[in-house]
């Protein structure tokens, strides 16, 4: 670093803006085109698929009246490929005419009316990833106040084409540039990835005072190995990113990919319960018109989403890594509860799991633990006395865990509709707030 990026840093501090506008207070919840329809635009020839306000008003349909919303997943995000190649007189973008005909107010409008939120994308640089038109410095203000002007609710801001400076610069003014505009608007940062997802480069308590999200890691693709390179990268730099999530800023290892075509359901099942041990936001990026039943019943299980969804915010952690390629992952949750995740790594058959919850740093005591995707109760498990699982190849087994005196309460868990997942579980225990 030489004087000029100590200029641009003490520039940067002074524009510092605290995007504390009590947005996204936990992790948000909804559907973003990127994964699944990439940058298709060839409506002609594919009309059902392409990047069009077809798409996101049919996928708006699906969240409202599929039991979605209710759930929490609001929000409706368009990606890159959205845009005219070309702004219009006045230097403001404008979306492409032959695949948005209404425009983007009309297209939030019907979103809005339905309970949704839209969010839209642009990137800090000359060009967005796929060429269209970026968002350079002297461009921020205006399309901030585009955006703001269209009733957009969320923006994911990318990075290609430009370099770190002009990110540095960049990403704050466009924190500044949404707050000036009197919309709250969520801002969804992809600069840690592009500067190399960790310290020093990022520096993780500014981008949460900047930014209520980021991207810290590469693009997740449709297939396991995908996932397990993700969910590999966040586990193994958990000491940097774990700290840097709470209410209003969020970790991002990118979308739920399902319901698509490269997991299992079993791989579906890890990739909910690590997105939910991670705060991690739950955006899915499906074809909700075309949704299998397991998939669906994944995607709204609604004790999953509840852990997620936990008020307290505290992004869990992988605690063990077992010479049987067992992994156990633990989030602490509100009301002294917690969850579980038991990863099974192996590629032969259903390993049985043999540990206890005292060996987990559990306190001695009596526990319940409610089996997540099957829906049972397992019995009370005292902390010292071992249990034994059976965990499906590249699989999880996920529990919700709560002490015994809560179990009367536990017949009324329920998740509270939109956000507030609270399980009427409490209790306090202390010690099992801390952070192992
Ligand atoms: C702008 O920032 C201030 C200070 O953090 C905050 O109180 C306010 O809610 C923000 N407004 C918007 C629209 O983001
Ligand atoms: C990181 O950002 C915070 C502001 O959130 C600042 O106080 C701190 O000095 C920065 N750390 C470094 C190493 O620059
Ligand atoms: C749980 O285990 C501890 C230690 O072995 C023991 O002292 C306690 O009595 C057990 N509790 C129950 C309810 O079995």
């Amino acid at each position: 670093m030489g004087s000029l990026a100590a200029t641009l840093l003490l520039a940067m501090i002074s524009l510092t803006v605290a995007l504390d506008n009590g947005l996204l207070k936990t992790p948000p919840m909804g559907w973003m085109a990127w994964e699944r329809f990439r940058c298709s635009i060839d409506c002609k020839d594919d009309p059902k698929n392409c990047i069009g306000e077809d798409l996101f008003r049919d996928m708006a349909d699906r969240l409202a009246e599929d039991g979605w919303k209710e759930l929490g997943y609001e929000y409706v995000i368009i990606d890159d490929c959205w845009m005219s190649m070309l702004r219009d007189e006045e230097g403001r973008l404008q979306p492409e005419p032959s695949r948005f005909p209404g425009g983007i107010p009309k297209l939030a409008r019907y979103i809005h009316d339905r309970g949704l939120k839209l969010g839209i994308y642009a990137d800090m640089g000359t060009r967005t990833c796929m060429g269209f038109p970026g968002t350079t410095l002297d461009k921020i203000e205006i399309d901030a106040q585009t955006f703001a002007s269209w009733g957009v609710d969320y923006l994911k801001f990318d990075g290609c084409n430009s370099n770190p400076v002009q990110q540095m610069l960049g990403y704050p003014l466009m924190s500044k540039a949404l707050n000036a505009t009197g919309r709250p608007i969520a801002y969804s940062c992809s600069w840690p990835v592009y500067v190399g997802g960790l310290p020093t480069n990022v520096n993780y308590s500014f981008m949460g005072d900047i930014c209520h999200l980021w991207r810290n890691y590469y693009d997740i693709q449709d297939s396991w190995d995908s996932l397990l390179s993700i969910i590999e990268w966040f586990s193994n730099n958990q000491d940097d990113l774990q700290p840097a999530a709470g209410p209003g800023r969020w970790n991002d290892p990118d979308m739920l990919i399902i319901g698509n075509f490269g997991l299992s359901v079993d791989q579906a099942r890890t990739q909910m319960a690590l997105w939910a041990i991670m705060a991690a936001p739950l955006i899915m990026s499906n074809d909700l018109r075309n949704l299998d039943n397991s998939a669906r019943a994944i995607l709204q299980n609604k004790v999953a989403i509840g852990i997620n969804q936990d008020p307290m915010g505290i992004q869990g952690r992988r605690l063990l890594q077992e010479k049987s390629h067992i992994e156990v992952y633990w989030r602490p949750l509100s009301h002294s509860a917690s969850a579980l995740v038991f990863l099974s790594r192996r590629t032969d058959m259903p390993y049985r799991y043999r540990n206890s919850l005292a060996k987990l740093n559990y306190d001695t005591g009596n526990y319940k633990a409610y089996d997540v995707f099957t829906g049972s109760t397992v019995k009370v498990l005292n902390a010292t006395t071992e249990f034994t699982i059976s965990i499906n190849p590249s699989g999880v087994v996920m529990w919700y865990v709560y002490t015994e005196q809560q179990s009367k309460q536990m017949e009324t868990l329920h998740y509270q509709q939109k956000k507030v997942s609270q399980f009427t579980l409490h209790k306090a225990k202390p010690g099992h707030h801390t952070v192992l």
